[in-house]
């Protein structure tokens, strides 16, 4: 009998590998274990250089297709289990990402304690969900996967039984033959009700209860109570960017689901609260403020007659109730036996546990964390208040255009807004602004589209009114490039009185610049938005304001480098306007997990942020695929909330480590870096006649149009211009096909041309920014594959020209590659970072195949075969490489 060879160093990866082969044995067969064995070790014999790559064929060629889905499915497996073993081990945490870490080199600079709560009085720092379609893997997936995890930390443990009693070695032979026979690839398109559903797992079941932990940890750690400054967004049920699904009606499911969660956990834990704090008037002091909360509670049982605290909890209990109905509609599963009134506001109900807490320990408010279960729920209703998280709204700019311009001409105001120039639409949406009605009339027949619009910003208001300002306070606007893009959404947002009246009752309006030209425009457009009084004075009573800036789209248009380097300068440029208008900047960065779309460390990415850009104020996009990897188990989510809030405070205090004509150099590098990658990359993509065609033969770009990933369409509108194609299945369909060129093109021709090597390579050893640029660029050189691409490129043999545009590509990352190496002084890639390359050499060898077998049934597929397991094999290939690859959506 074959014994599986030696897979990896990872003792985990091994032994889980062991396992699933053994269940594939056992349940798909003794053929199949053989063939897919088989071409296991032809694979790796070829990434070892022993043997060439005919080596694996002959084992391709005797799969059936029935074979090629079990086979697939097998690959996908070891795949995950691999990142399992891979994230257990820590690989994906960083050294010195921790807060106490940043503390004591904030401390080496001579920045103390005091700086940094300082710093966090103001501070705001937040991850927001989104649902961007780049999860392939189902939930029911995931979940098993996570059991497994929490399997092997028994078995870390040295546990031979698990809590239930089973044996801990046959539970995870179970889960695995449970992943074996778990359809990996969904059956029914997704809606927007499941993504909601989705993110209120990671909600309710990790953010709700690793966040109060952590503040509590970070008390000990700094000696003092910090500000509620790390917060939680999400934007699923509200981001109707292109996404007709996303309606008045899914702002009131994902707002009311989640103001649900979090009362009834709020009425858990108060619940919990009264068993435990049994004092007794008789045993211990009980300040004046506990008793009157205790008579005021209406709770007269006598057995709990000398005890206060008990008696103050069944009042806040009651009226916790009595929110409950209020909000939700009808009370929590254990309904309280005393009437009470509901609270206004989180403020009430958070002003009562303190009375307690302040009873509790005579140190009052600044002992809290101590106060463990107590102090955990008033840090709980500090971040989460009756919403869980913060819902941001999202539309295009050519929406809101167009729905203005309906609203304008019903209601007699302007003929056709859509013909006016940008000056006499700011002129006329200040006029509107200055008065204060709404423009559409309720009984007019709107077009679906301003009908949809109007609807969403009354919801919005109805739900402030409910839950609270902070359950939605951003209304972002995609495609923004012009001053009257941000009028026409304050002029929207009157209509339901989200305009006029205190300034806190203004929506906060967000611009996200995502293409090249409107990141250089971003500073004048913010200048001139801060120039006008009316806006002047709501920007000055709320004391900040968020920008978006988009990553995908700025490199889909201007390539990697033109791209990471126009955000950075943006910002930098953004800083002064907001500091000449008195203004706290909050930038919020939209990436995705894959380099082409802004991933890479968030921690090093933060610390790379220009100077001044962070100032303690930063959002940060967290979407598809990395929201498992960062937050499935409540330890992942605390390792990367502690990398965002570390890299956060190092960004805002640590002092600029380069000198002031360093900066002036190495910008300046970065201008003629910049430019020489921006023509080659729009020369390629952009200019190159027949690219389009070639783009969507050698790429799986159609098939994966049919996942069903996400809610939204793929693609904003029919045209097939790369301009209008969405930038995830741009940068999904590359990796796939082993380019990955998002990541990298363009930046060998510029290194080539840059006539200072030695600055370069200066560069990279002394400025963050440059090495997370270079680092990010590395790994993704490191996935792609030249020669596997050419295969795909054979899918392209039909259209003219399509030789000199791979070679173009081909040609483009060798200089990628060589300039890399020269200026970080490596002979091959990531010869400096270990871990990342034994990580990418475990993988490639289980890669290769599916991405031959994918070929082939795309060529299939394209031909006119029509037996559905073809379809299926393609789908399950891009499920499976998306899995290995790790960030490819
Ligand atoms: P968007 O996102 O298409 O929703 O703007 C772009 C991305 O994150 O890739």
């Amino acid at each position: 009998m074959n014994q599986p060879i030696q897979i990896s160093q990872n003792p985990d990866i091994r032994y889980l590998g062991r396992i699933l082969g053994e269940v594939i044995r056992a349940q798909g067969g003794e053929t199949l274990f053989r063939r897919t064995e088989y071409i296991r070790s032809a694979s790796v014999d070829r990434h070892r250089g022993i043997a060439g790559a005919e080596a694996i064929d002959p084992g391709l060629d005797a799969l059936s297709l029935d074979d090629t889905i079990a086979f697939v499915r097998g690959f996908m497996l070891f795949s995950m289990l691999a990142n399992l073993a891979e994230d257990r081990q820590g690989v994906a945490a960083e050294p010195g990402a921790t807060v106490a870490a940043a503390l004591e080199r904030l401390a080496a600079e001579g920045i103390d304690g005091d700086a940094v709560t300082a710093l966090l009085e103001r501070a705001l720092v937040a991850p927001v969900l989104t649902a961007h379609p780049t999860e392939v893997r189902r939930k029911s997936v995931l979940d098993h996967k996570n059991r497994i995890a929490e399997l092997m930390r028994l078995r870390d443990a040295g546990r031979e039984e698990t809590p239930e009693g089973d044996s801990v070695e046959a539970a995870i032979r179970r889960q695995i033959a449970l992943l074996w026979q778990t359809r990996p690839l969904r059956t029914e398109r997704l809606f927007v009700a499941d993504e909601i559903d989705n993110a209120l797992t990671y909600l309710r079941d990790v953010f709700l209860p690793v966040v109060p932990r952590l503040y509590a940890r970070w008390e000990k750690e700094l000696g003092r109570r910090p500000a509620s400054f790390l917060r939680v967004g999400s934007w699923i049920g509200g981001d109707r960017d292109g996404n007709p699904f996303v309606t008045a009606e899914t702002l009131e499911t994902a707002t009311g689901r989640n103001a649900a969660a979090v009362l009834s956990h709020y009425c858990d834990a108060v619940h919990a609260l009264g068993t435990e704090l049994s004092v007794s008037q008789t045993l211990a002091p009980v300040p004046e403020t506990v008793t009157a909360l205790a008579d005021a509670s209406g709770d007269e049982a006598p057995s709990r007659s000398d005890e206060p605290y008990r008696r103050a909890l069944s009042g806040i209990y009651a009226r916790l109730c009595a929110t409950h109905v209020a909000i939700v509609g009808h009370p929590p599963p254990r309904p309280s036996m005393l009437a009470g009134e509901p609270y206004a506001a989180p403020a009430d109900f958070r002003r009562d546990l303190v009375t307690l807490a302040d009873g509790l320990s005579a140190g009052g408010e600044g002992q809290l964390g101590g106060l463990g279960a107590l102090g955990r729920l008033i840090r709980a209703v500090e971040v989460f208040g009756f919403h869980l998280a913060t819902l941001d709204m999202r539309q295009n700019s050519a929406v809101h255009e167009r729905v203005l311009a309906e609203l304008l001409r019903v209601s007699g105001v302007e003929g056709d807004y859509l013909a006016l120039d940008e000056e006499a639409r700011v002129a006329l949406l200040r006029r509107e602004l200055a008065v204060d009605r709404p423009l559409a009339a309720p009984w007019h027949r709107w077009s679906e589209e301003t009908a949809g619009e109007l609807a969403i910003v009354h919801a919005a208001a109805a739900i402030r009114a409910r839950l609270g300002r902070e359950a939605i306070c951003q209304w972002i606007i995609s495609k923004a490039e012009s001053l009257s893009d941000l009028l026409e959404v304050h002029v929207l947002a009157r209509e339901a009185g989200l305009w006029s009246g205190d300034a806190d009752d203004a929506l906060m309006v967000v611009p996200l610049f995502e293409t090249i030209a409107d990141l250089d425009q971003a500073p004048a457009i913010m200048a001139a938005y801060f120039a006008l009084p009316e806006i002047a004075q709501r920007v000055g009573a709320r004391g900040s304001q968020e920008v978006m800036i988009g990553y995908s789209d700025s490199n889909k248009d201007g390539g990697y480098l033109t791209s990471t380097w126009g955000l950075h300068q943006a910002s930098a440029a953004l800083t002064p306007v907001f500091a000449a208008a008195d203004t706290a900047m909050q930038l919020f960065h939209g990436r995705g997990g894959a380099v082409g779309r802004g991933g890479g460390s968030a921690f090093a990415a933060i610390r790379a942020q220009p100077a001044g850009t962070v100032q303690g104020r930063i959002r940060i996009t967290e979407q598809g695929e990395v929201i498992a990897a960062k937050y499935g188990t409540t330890d992942s989510a605390a390792t990367n909330l502690e990398a965002m809030v570390s890299a956060s405070l190092l960004a805002s205090l640590e002092p600029e480590a380069k000198s002031a004509a360093d900066a002036v150099r190495f910008a300046g590098a970065m201008d003629a870096l910049s430019d020489h990658a921006f023509a080659a990359y729009r020369g390629l993509v952009y200019d190159t006649p027949g690219f389009r065609d070639v783009f969507r033969a050698m790429t799986p770009i159609a098939e994966i149009a049919t996942l069903k990933i996400g809610s939204r369409p793929s693609s904003r509108t029919k045209s097939s211009a790369i301009e209008d194609l969405r930038a995830i299945p741009w940068v999904f369909s590359w990796a796939q096909a082993r380019t990955m060129l998002p990541g990298w093109y363009g930046t060998g021709e510029a290194f080539a041309a840059f006539p200072d090597q030695t600055l370069l390579a200066e560069m990279a050893a002394g400025w963050p920014f440059f090495a997370a640029l270079l680092d990010n660029m590395e790994m993704v050189l490191a996935k792609s594959d030249m020669g596997i691409a050419a295969r795909y490129a054979g899918l392209a043999s039909h259209i003219d020209g399509h030789d000199a545009i791979f070679m173009a590509i081909r040609d483009g990352w060798q200089r990628a590659h060589d300039g890399l190496l020269r200026i970080t002084g490596q002979s091959r890639l990531l010869e400096k970072n270990p871990a990342l390359e034994a990580s990418i050499r475990l993988r490639l060898p289980y890669i290769e195949p599916l991405n031959l077998l994918q070929i082939e049934l795309m060529k299939r597929h394209r031909a006119g075969e029509t037996d559905p397991r073809i379809a299926e094999g393609i789908q399950l290939t891009i499920n499976a490489i998306a899995t290995a690859l790790r960030n490819s959506g």
